[in-house]
């Protein structure tokens, strides 16, 4: 079983990070999923495109495999519940956590300890980035965009920024609208990226923003309201005992 390949248990201050793609050979596909309620099945068949099912059910089970080792309960007992006035899913009781798909990638966060977001994008060609960039981007970070030539240096430069800001503001539960009131850097690299945060009641130096590492197709990054004390990444194998790609 894939689940073998997360360690048990997670101590106060690590930061657990576990992916996966949506091309998982069909077994993979039924032990992932194995755990996701009819409920819950129901709601994701509602989406009009199959893969966004796929998306959606593939990180809710890789959450329920991953918070059983974590905890040592069965993978279908976790009840995942929803704030009502944000869409975050949390676990009562249980670890915090944050979910993101883009493209063929799925990647999920747990913390020990404190709270954290996540998030992937596919890199892709965005033919208004001007117009993107202006609605989302703080005026430093669109000064340090405009420094990177045009096309695909970028793009990428985009998406490592926007991922870093998006996943604060999962960590956050809140919506886009707080774009503003955060700054990263957008040069490549996995340290702490965050610049400023402007949001009342929260420290700038409680936080970690860093970059996955991966393939160039994708752009992903997590937030954690702790210094950085360990970091464990663990991707699925899309047929499981064979070797393959991470993002
Ligand atoms: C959170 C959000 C930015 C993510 O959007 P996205 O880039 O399209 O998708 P991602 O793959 O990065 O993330 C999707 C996952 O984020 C999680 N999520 C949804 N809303 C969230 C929120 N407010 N905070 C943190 N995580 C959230 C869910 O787990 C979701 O996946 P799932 O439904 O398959 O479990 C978007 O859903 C959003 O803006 N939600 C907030 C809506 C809002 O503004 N509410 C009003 C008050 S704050």
């Amino acid at each position: 079983m894939f689940s073998s390949l997360i360690p048990a248990g997670i101590p106060p201050g690590e930061l657990r990070l576990v992916d996966t793609c949506i091309r998982v050979s069909p077994d993979l596909l039924a032990d992932l999923t194995a755990p996701v309620p009819e409920s819950e099945r129901q709601r994701a068949s509602r989406y009009i495109h199959t893969e966004d099912t796929l998306r959606h059910l593939i990180g809710r089970g890789l959450l329920r495999h991953t918070l059983a080792q974590i905890t040592g309960q069965p993978a279908a007992s976790f009840n995942i519940d929803v704030d009502a006035s944000t869409g975050k899913p949390f676990v009562a009781g249980g670890p915090a956590f944050s979910i993101a798909h883009s493209g063929e990638a799925v990647v999920i966060a747990v913390a020990g300890n404190g709270r954290v977001g996540v998030d992937v994008e596919a890199i892709r060609s965005i033919p208004d980035l001007h117009n993107v960039t202006r609605s989302s981007f703080a005026p430093d970070e669109l000064s340090a965009l405009n420094r990177f030539p045009e096309g695909e240096p970028r793009t990428a430069a985009f998406f490592r920024g926007w991922t870093r800001k998006e996943a604060i503001l999962k960590a956050l539960g809140h919506g886009l609208s707080s774009l503003h009131d955060i700054s990263v850097s957008l040069t490549e690299g996995d340290r702490n990226t965050l610049l400023r945060l402007g949001i009342p009641g929260e420290e700038l130096r409680a936080w970690t923003v860093c970059s996955m590492v991966g393939t160039p197709l994708y752009a992903a990054a997590f937030a954690w309201d702790q210094p950085v004390l360990s970091v464990r990444r663990i991707s699925i194998p899309i047929d499981y005992g064979h070797q393959t790609q991470s993002i």
